[in-house]
């Protein structure tokens, strides 16, 4: 398969160099207990404003968990549908708006579920698993369909599996997968001492 390790100008850990977001994903390999365990404890030790932790995530596996696996699946844009049916483990990511102790707004709420959500795409390129966040689902459905609270906001829908070969995927999305890897120039993102 193609090897999608980013060509860093700089030296930075293979892990981060070798996270990528793949289309094409492995329908015969499924995603164990074990594995969304861990990839769940890796976003558990996040960093978070007060320690809060404000995740939720909202998951399912596609082989142990059918039905709710085909929950979250009918939450995402029929785009994403078309490859993420594929996925092993589909997973939520939800973000609790204010602080449980005084219901004060967190603002950081989101970023740090971000960061609880870096933690679990890293682990998961660890383990030799692949991962591809999304935001292109219902928000709406997903409230009604995963019965969310108010005050928690579903953010972003991660699918998780094993890689498969690019040529499994429309020839659209094949190209994609092979394309080279991009990325702006440190110059463009970083200012000596502030803008
Ligand atoms: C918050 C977020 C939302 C995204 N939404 C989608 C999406 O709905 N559909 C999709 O195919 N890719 C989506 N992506 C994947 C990005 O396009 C991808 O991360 C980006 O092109 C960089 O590629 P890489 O992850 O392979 O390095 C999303 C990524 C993030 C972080």
């Amino acid at each position: 398969m193609t090897d999608r390790t980013a060509p860093t100008a700089h030296p930075i850990s293979a892990i981060m160099a070798e996270r990528w977001s793949p289309r094409a994903f492995d329908e015969a390999r499924a995603v164990s207990e074990a594995e969304l365990a861990s990839l769940l404890e890796a976003a558990r030790w996040a960093a978070s404003c007060f320690n809060e932790q404000p995740w939720v995530f909202c998951v399912a596996r596609r082989d142990a968990n059918p039905a709710e696996f085909a929950t979250l699946l009918s939450c995402l844009s029929e785009n994403n549908q078309g490859w993420a049916t594929r996925a092993g483990a589909l997973v939520f990511g939800l973000a609790r708006q204010s602080f449980a102790a005084n219901g004060n707004a967190n603002v950081m709420a989101n970023y740090d579920l971000g960061q609880a959500v870096a933690q679990l795409a890293l682990q998961a390129t660890a383990m030799g698993l692949v991962t591809h966040q999304m935001r292109g689902f219902d928000v709406e459905k997903s409230r009604v369909a995963l019965n969310v609270p108010a005050g928690t906001e579903p953010m972003v829908a991660i699918a998780i599996g094993h890689r498969a070969e690019a040529s499994i995927l429309p020839e659209a999305l094949a190209a994609r997968e092979v394309a080279p890897r991009a990325r702006k120039p440190p110059a463009e993102f970083v200012r000596l001492g502030g803008f």
